[in-house]
């Protein structure tokens, strides 16, 4: 008979069981639905709600139940439909009527909404710590090719030029936003709903602020309903994981075209990559394009989680217990990005000599030439207006931009002077851009130190 079983005649139809289990992903939780139990039956001792002896008797079961289910001896049963039934059975077996105390003052909608705040605090800080990693693996990378220029795309079309560096701290600042978007979730979800009860608290006389010091919570939930009813937490969590995977999965679209032939800027280790079973010159970058994949997945588990929550009433709905498969894949998809996303920024190849070549092209320095008639008194469009036409000019005579000689080039730009003919090299195109954010040399090393004392 379940634990529930009291007013039921009939219970445990195979299919139903099935159905509605969900010991099959919620005993992830167990280490969390015992730091919670101990935490509570402490109180109800506190509280002489139940008898000291009881409670150490609990608490100490309760241990050995942790010891069981990380040993593997636990056996999950479907008809116990969920992990704290299986903990509060295992116990009440073992303890009888002593055991039968631990659940006063408590629903499983309380305790549920406990596990998964305590869980996703961990989890939450070891994916933080993981992006750190990201972070530094990306700045190490910039730092270990400072002087390597590259063009810079907009459209996908070479723009102007860049430092390899810049590029690569870009992510970094990214990624830094998406650690802080999930820190600062962090502070939501670490609120006690404990004492909550089903949806309205609890007739016994119980202390939710000692709970919530010994679990290590900055506050209790204010509203009972509120704090059994909602999952916003759980989507901020995801939303936070989507934008990260947004920003990876750009990263991914990045070294998947630096990777091909046509750009061959980077080469990516052969352990990162994997070969055709068809085409044996093959070696293709499969992790930055399943990092791409998986961060559908990311928005798959947000989109869930907002679509399951949106129409429920007040206040616990059983459809919250779904809440935990696309809960749990995002912070799994997270990890598994974050465990191989590093090592292979880490070890990968940077072609200079490939990326310099792609940024000789005088037509990146065109903006520098319009730039440098401002300088001289033009107004911005109508510079961009004169170099537009020596661009056409060029075209119509098959030159490159720094093919042309004074003469010719006075003939769209009158004020040009011989200083213009040396604009096109691509080295002085990025030294001179050394303002705060640009792309300048001495711009690059201040962001490479600021991060490098950040990442400390
Ligand atoms: N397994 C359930 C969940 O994940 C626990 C709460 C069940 N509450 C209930 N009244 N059936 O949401």
């Amino acid at each position: 008979m379940a634990l529930w079983g009291g007013r039921f005649s009939e219970t445990g139809r195979e299919e139903l069981t099935r159905f509605s289990e969900s010991i099959s992903f919620d005993k992830r939780l167990y280490k969390h639905d015992i730091m919670g139990s101990k935490a509570h039956v402490t109180m109800l001792a506190a509280q002489k709600i139940i008898p000291q002896a009881t409670a150490e008797a609990i608490k100490a079961k309760l241990d050995a139940i942790q010891g069981m289910i990380d040993r593997g001896e636990m056996e999950f049963k479907a008809e116990l439909e969920d992990i704290h039934m299986h903990i509060e059975s295992t116990l009440i077996a073992a303890l009888g009527d002593e055991g039968a105390w631990l659940h006063s003052a408590r629903s499983r909608n309380d305790q549920v909404a406990l596990d998964i705040r305590l869980y996703l605090r961990d989890e939450l800080d070891s994916i933080i710590e993981g992006i750190r990693s990201f972070q530094k693996a990306l700045v190490d990378l910039a730092d270990a090719n400072k002087t390597v220029i590259l063009p810079g795309f907009t459209h996908l079309q070479h723009a102007q030029v860049v430092l390899f560096a810049h590029h690569l701290l870009a992510y970094v600042e990214m990624l830094d936003r998406d650690a802080e978007r999930l820190a600062d979730c962090r502070k939501r979800v670490n609120v006690m709903p404990l004492g909550s009860g089903a949806l309205a608290g609890s007739t016994l006389p119980i202390d939710r602020e000692l709970v919530c010091r010994q679990l290590d919570f900055s506050r209790v939930t204010r509203n009972s309903m509120d704090a059994v009813a909602d999952r916003d937490f759980a989507i901020e969590t995801a939303s936070a994981l989507a934008i990260f995977g947004m920003h990876v999965s750009r990263l991914s679209e990045d070294i998947i075209l630096w990777s091909s032939q046509e750009f061959n800027f980077i080469e990516l280790a052969d352990a990162f990559c994997t070969g055709s079973s068809l085409m044996p010159q093959k070696k293709n970058p499969d992790v930055a394009e399943l990092s791409r994949g998986k961060t559908a997945r990311l928005y798959g588990s947000l989109t869930a989680l907002l679509t399951l929550c949106k129409g429920l009433p007040l206040t616990y709905n059983r459809d919250l217990q779904e809440d935990k498969i696309p809960l749990f894949d995002a912070i799994d998809t997270a990890h598994a990005i974050l465990m191989v996303y590093p090592p292979m920024i880490a070890t990968m190849n940077v072609h200079a000599d490939r990326m310099r070549a792609m940024a000789a092209d005088p037509a990146l320095m065109a903006t520098d030439v319009a730039e440098k008639l401002v300088e001289l008194g033009v107004p911005f469009r109508t510079a961009h207006h004169r170099v537009g036409s020596l661009v056409k000019y060029c075209r119509e005579h098959n030159k490159e931009l720094d093919e042309v000689t004074l003469e010719e080039m006075q003939i769209t730009i009158p004020e040009a002077t011989a200083e213009f003919l040396k604009l096109f090299d691509p080295e002085e195109s990025v030294g001179k851009r050394e303002i705060t954010g640009g792309t300048g040399y001495k711009a690059v090393a201040s962001q490479l130190e600021y991060w490098k004392k950040q990442l400390q």
